[in-house]
């Protein structure tokens, strides 16, 4: 397994994001740090929720899909960003076994990588499987080439990251593809608020967990005293941006310390912190962001119900 961030570039990383977003207002933390160990197991269960739509739709369309793929790609590498447990993949890792000999499953969570890659390597014997433990808005230039080389990038996670940084993100990947490479795009689409909301504020209280368990990775990290209970989870959806925020509020006054960067933070009662964006897409801004990047949307695919899509994003314009 290959490491661009070791535990220490971790730490460090996580000085920097909480001594910038909690010692400002409106007070704010980076999505990526919801993903410990537990983080990445209680994003598994919500992608089980019946309020979490995303991953069933995607999961659809990829069944549907996975064969045109492979035929449109021919992939022999397949690099996946923000792999996670890379459940999905394997659909695609089943349908591109005539081409495909390495699989690259990048992601920020390092121990639930590499117990997922190692179940994956485990069930495709022939097939070589390295993952890397990498932040892909950091790490681009860094993560290994290939011939014909397909990036995967699923769930929607695009939308995790605001539209200055989608354009930076996508022109640095776009940078490392040769012609014959292709990006497979995941993008949740807009649709009734009503649903948009209950998928990230689910009646069984899981992704309210999730939403506080950035609380207990600082803790841990930096030896804060966060109490997690004295923060509520908020989901709502911003109209004139197109994404559902997700926030902590602090239920009473209160002040909290993080050591580890001398910060005490005073958190006024209802007091907010930003902890997620999650951008919801029509197929024009997808297709000016791939434009933007010097990339072209060769192909779009959406579920039956028209919720999520699937695009093949092609280097050019
Ligand atoms: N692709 C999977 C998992 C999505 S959850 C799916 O579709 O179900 C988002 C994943 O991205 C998590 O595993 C998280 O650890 C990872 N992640 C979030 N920000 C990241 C970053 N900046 N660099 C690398 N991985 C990141
Ligand atoms: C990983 N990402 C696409 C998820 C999303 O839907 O934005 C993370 C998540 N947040 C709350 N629920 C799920």
């Amino acid at each position: 397994m290959d490491r661009f961030l070791t535990p220490d570039d971790l730490g460090k990383a996580l000085r920097r994001d909480v001594a910038e977003g909690l010692g400002a207002r409106p007070r704010t933390l980076p999505a990526k740090w919801f993903y410990d160990e537990r983080g990445s197991e209680l994003f598994e269960e919500i992608t089980r929720l019946e309020e979490y739509y995303p991953t069933r739709r995607e999961r659809a369309i990829l069944a549907a899909r996975a064969p045109e793929i492979a035929e449109a790609t021919g992939a022999r590498t397949l690099m996946e960003l923000g792999a996670g447990s890379g459940e999905k993949t394997r659909m695609l890792l089943d349908a591109l076994s005539g081409t495909l000999r390495t699989y690259v499953p990048v992601d920020v969570s390092g121990d639930f990588l590499a117990r997922a890659a190692a179940q994956i390597a485990e069930d495709h014997p022939g097939l070589r499987v390295h993952p890397v433990v990498a932040d892909y808005e950091r790490h681009m230039s860094l993560l290994p080439d290939g011939e014909r080389r397909l990036v995967v990038f699923l769930g929607g996670t695009i939308g995790n990251m605001t539209p200055a940084e989608r354009v930076s993100f996508l022109s640095a990947l776009r940078a490392t593809m040769d012609d014959e490479d292709a990006l497979l795009l995941g993008a949740d689409l807009v649709k009734d608020e009503k649903r948009l909301v209950r998928a990230y504020d689910d009646a069984r209280g899981v992704t309210a967990e999730f939403n506080r368990n950035v609380l207990n990775v600082i803790n841990r990290e930096l030896g804060a005293d966060f109490v997690p209970e004295r923060f509520a989870h908020v989901a709502l959806w911003s109209p004139g941006d197109e994404w559902i925020e997700m926030r902590l509020r602090s239920l009473e006054p209160q002040v909290v310390h993080v050591p580890a960067i001398d910060l005490e933070v005073e958190f006024d009662e209802g007091e907010e912190v930003r902890t997620e964006i999650s951008a919801k897409f029509r197929r024009e801004r997808l297709e000016a962001e791939a434009g933007a990047a010097g990339m072209t949307i060769d192909r779009w695919w959406t579920d039956a119900d028209g919720d999520f899509a699937l695009t093949l994003v092609r280097p050019g314009l």
